[in-house]
């Protein structure tokens, strides 16, 4: 047994050998998408469920049921994962980037209000390490200005904020099966709603626009008769082929049936990191705002021991690692910085942001987001994904031990 094997089980492989006994492969003809879509729309207190293949294959299908497409701008915060920008550029949209809170480290609604312009289509919230973001002040703008809210809530499963689930909050939620989260097929992902409408969008988006997808079903190959018939046209819409697999479904299936065990646990290792950091004041955790529960799916803290105590983020990192830490992660660079954004290498010659509808108007740079850039350097995260509460000590006493270590430094 490795020390991942704590993962997956026994209810798994029922699940995977049901998919391989009954030969169906593929989720346009087997029910394990189907069940593992109610089983998670039941958890969740929403009407639709749509699987797909990434938590970002579900951001790009939220945006196109959201009708983004060139000349469009879509708000995204500074500091995350590259995907929401990315599948903004896939829609011939432009991505436009909103600082960050300085202690929550999720967008910051003020800014992204400065952000509106005439040409802004929808919002793309993220909720950073578990901790949903202020989603009232995101929805007022919302409504205001008729924006679409796709709640990218990858990070976020049972995240709460003032008792209403994060990913619900928004027109869609998307969450991503992908191994480090909570709940996990693999790779893999989920759009979540209420619009039967918005949900039939995004399946038939993910189904290479197949027309014969509803809001609920995306069994389009039980239509034999339709497949025997040369008059049969099957694409009515535009679209990829996100599909999740029959397999990683039935892993799913069994997951979700163990979320609020993994959930819990990591708040559990989350309150551990805390506790080996209560008396340091140069690690300083992402803030938890009264009213929001903080799914934990990793502990961050912004780390100022370089001008508290002279110690670098590598010479801290170092020592945690002496002390049989596993690795501090450090954030993703502010997206606009990375190469591909700063160099505009996307279709062709940097379409859309050069094409004629943009052109000149697409400044990104240093200084943009001056919050997310001094505060991405600092980032410390920590590992909660973690097999037992045995492993979590040793990693929150190893943090207890490098603080104490650094602390014994200075006095
Ligand atoms: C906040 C966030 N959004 C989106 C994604 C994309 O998910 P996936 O890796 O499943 O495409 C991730 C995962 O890395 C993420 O952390």
């Amino acid at each position: 047994m490795t020390d991942k094997a704590w993962r997956f089980g026994e209810e798994e492989l029922k699940y995977v050998k049901e998919v391989l006994d009954s030969g169906l492969g593929a989720s346009t003809e087997g029910t394990m998408n189907e069940r593992l879509e109610q089983a998670f729309a039941e958890r969740f207190g929403v009407q639709h469920g749509i699987t797909h293949n990434s938590g970002t294959s579900t951001l790009h299908a939220c945006l196109a049921a959201a009708d983004v497409g060139p000349g469009d701008e879509v708000i995204s915060p500074a500091l995350t994962v590259i995907s929401t920008a990315f599948v903004t550029l896939h829609q011939n949209a432009v991505p436009v980037f909103a600082d960050i809170d300085p202690e929550t480290f999720n967008v910051d609604p003020e800014d992204v209000r400065r952000k509106i312009t005439p040409r802004t289509k929808a919002i793309m919230p993220v909720h950073l390490y578990g901790l949903p973001c202020d989603m009232a002040p995101i929805m007022a703008l919302a409504e205001e200005h008729n924006l679409v809210v796709i709640e990218d809530a990858a990070q976020c499963f049972l995240g709460q904020y003032y008792g209403r689930l994060a990913g619900t909050i928004g027109h869609m939620g998307s969450f991503s099966f992908e191994n480090t989260k909570h709940m996990s097929t693999g790779d893999g992902g989920i759009v979540i709603t209420d619009d039967e409408r918005l949900a039939q969008k995004v399946r038939q988006f993910a189904c290479i626009g197949f027309g014969d997808v509803t809001a609920d079903n995306g069994q389009v190959r039980k239509k034999t008769f339709a497949f025997q018939d040369p008059n049969y046209k099957r694409h009515t819409g535009f679209g990829w082929q996100y599909r999740l697999p029959e397999v990683a479904a039935a892993v799913g299936l069994a997951q979700v049936a163990r979320l609020d065990e993994y959930v819990e646990k990591r708040q559990r290792i989350w309150q551990m990191y805390a506790e080996a950091v209560e008396d340091c004041s140069y690690l300083i955790p992402q803030k938890v705002p009264e009213g929001y529960v903080n799914a934990c799916w990793t502990f961050v803290a912004r780390y100022e021991g370089e001008a508290e105590i002279g110690v670098s983020w590598h010479g801290f990192a170092e020592r945690f690692g002496a002390f049989s830490g596993e690795g501090i992660y450090a954030a993703w660079s502010v997206a606009y910085l990375e190469p591909v954004m700063a160099e505009q290498r996307f279709y062709g010659n940097g379409c859309p942001v050069r094409c004629p509808l943009y052109e000149g108007q697409v400044e990104w740079g240093p200084g943009l987001c001056p919050v997310a850039e001094s505060v991405q350097p600092k980032l410390m995260q920590f590992k909660c994904n973690l097999g037992d509460l045995t492993e979590a000590q040793i990693q929150a006493d190893a943090l207890r031990e490098t603080v104490e270590f650094f602390g014994a430094l200075v006095h």
